[in-house]
């Protein structure tokens, strides 16, 4: 049995939202351990979560620079070998750029950075290093997602010609209606979320789990944002319209006040032998239209499923898989490249998927604000 991965992590704090997502992911396959961190800005806070949560207190460093300096000096055997990046945006170039830099792999939340440019550095940072790089667009972990990727690629859509996949969130609603609620929130905050709210923070993972599961890139694209009051301009919902090749087009829907909307991400692909459609709040759940052929439904954890799926199915079919085995999928692919192990082609979002999303991202500012044209992505 090989020892557990040494894992440090930036951010995640208890005060978190996204950190006990990626606590408990790493720990699902016994992989990894967790052995230094800085949870928080606030030492001290970072310290009590630690006790509370039982992580040896020594290596929680006072801030990001300190946690390199004195895991350099540790004996490679002692050091932290990845760490797990889950700050607020603006942290995450800066963080992985210089973990890369010095030798650790990367396990990194989206958006990968604040602009294209950054990110175009960070993959030159991440080629240098020959570090492992995976970046946690969590809904690819999904095992009925990895069917759908899968059953695309053998040819069970024939020609894609149709992609509408929406990301609708309500939470923003009750706070950008108050002002002062507003101008408190880091994701409406341009210089700690980026260019864009929605489209950055939710987007993305759209976009990600168009080009995840169709195995296809979107070449170009066309933006209409709205934003709700003249004192925040950030996107709070956007529509957008994709082209993919001649005859392939589609539509990515976003909205962080989609009134009482919870996690409604989505996706709809249909081609000339068939379609899917898979909703994340559902996600044991994929249904396969086949031309002529009543409505098939597929689920986890049956043999008829591929082997990359099932390989993120623990239990028989009927357990529910969730959020938190979806991430640990992703996990479960980074410990494998992590320890040069033989892995599925898509075990984990990739540096190519974090360029190509802030690619997305900029284009679609780009697109709204020069009147709602199209514009080409790299
Ligand atoms: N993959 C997903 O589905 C998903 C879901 C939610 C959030 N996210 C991403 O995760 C990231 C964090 O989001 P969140 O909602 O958890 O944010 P959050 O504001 O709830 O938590 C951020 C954490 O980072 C800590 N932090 C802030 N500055 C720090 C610093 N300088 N050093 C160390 N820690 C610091 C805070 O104390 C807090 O614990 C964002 O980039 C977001 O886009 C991804």
């Amino acid at each position: 049995m090989p020892k557990k991965i040494r894992l440090g992590i930036l951010g995640g704090g208890g005060d978190s939202l996204i950190g006990i997502l990626h606590r408990v992911a790493s720990q699902i396959n016994d992989n990894y351990e967790i052995v230094g961190a800085v949870f928080n800005p606030d030492h001290n806070a970072s310290i009590e979560f630690a006790k509370q949560i039982d992580v040896p207190t020594n290596r929680i460093y006072k801030d990001f620079d300190t946690l390199i300096e004195e895991e350099l000096k540790l004996p490679e055997e002692e050091r932290i070998q990845v760490c797990s990046v889950q700050t607020p945006n603006f942290l995450h170039y800066p963080m992985a750029k210089k973990l890369l830099d010095n030798g650790f792999h990367v396990i990194c939340e989206k958006p990968m950075t604040m602009t294209y440019e950054e990110a175009k550095s960070l993959q030159e940072s991440h080629t240098k290093s020959g570090k492992v790089f995976a970046l946690t667009h969590t809904y690819t972990g999904y095992p009925m997602v990895r069917q759908m990727r899968e059953m695309i690629k053998a040819g069970a859509l024939g020609k894609i010609h149709k992609v509408d996949a929406r990301y609708y969130q309500g939470w923003i609603n009750p706070i950008i209606h108050d002002k002062e609620q507003r101008s408190s929130v880091w994701r409406l905050d341009p210089t700690k979320a980026g260019i864009s709210s929605c489209m950055g923070d939710i987007g993305v993972h759209a976009f990600n789990l168009v080009e995840y599961t169709t195995g296809l890139d979107v070449k170009s694209i066309l933006c209409d944002f709205n934003y709700l009051y003249e004192d925040n301009q950030m996107d709070v919902d956007g529509t957008v319209l994709i082209r993919m090749g001649e005859h392939v087009k589609g539509v990515i829907r976003a909205s962080q006040v989609a009134t009482e909307e919870e996690n409604g991400l989505a996706i709809r692909i249909y081609g000339q032998k068939g379609g899917f459609v898979w909703e994340q709040e559902k996600p044991n759940f994929l249904y396969y239209f086949e031309e002529g052929k009543p409505l098939q439904v597929y689920k986890p954890g049956h043999q008829y499923n591929s082997e990359f799926s099932l390989e993120g199915t623990k239990l028989p079919p009927g357990h529910p898989e969730g959020i938190f085995d979806s991430m640990a999928n992703i996990y479960l692919g980074a410990a494998r490249a992590i320890r040069g192990e033989a892995q599925n082609d898509g075990a984990f979002p990739t540096m190519r998927d974090g360029v190509r999303g802030m690619n997305f991202i900029e284009a679609t500012v780009e697109s709204h604000k020069s009147g709602n044209v199209w514009v080409e992505l790299d």
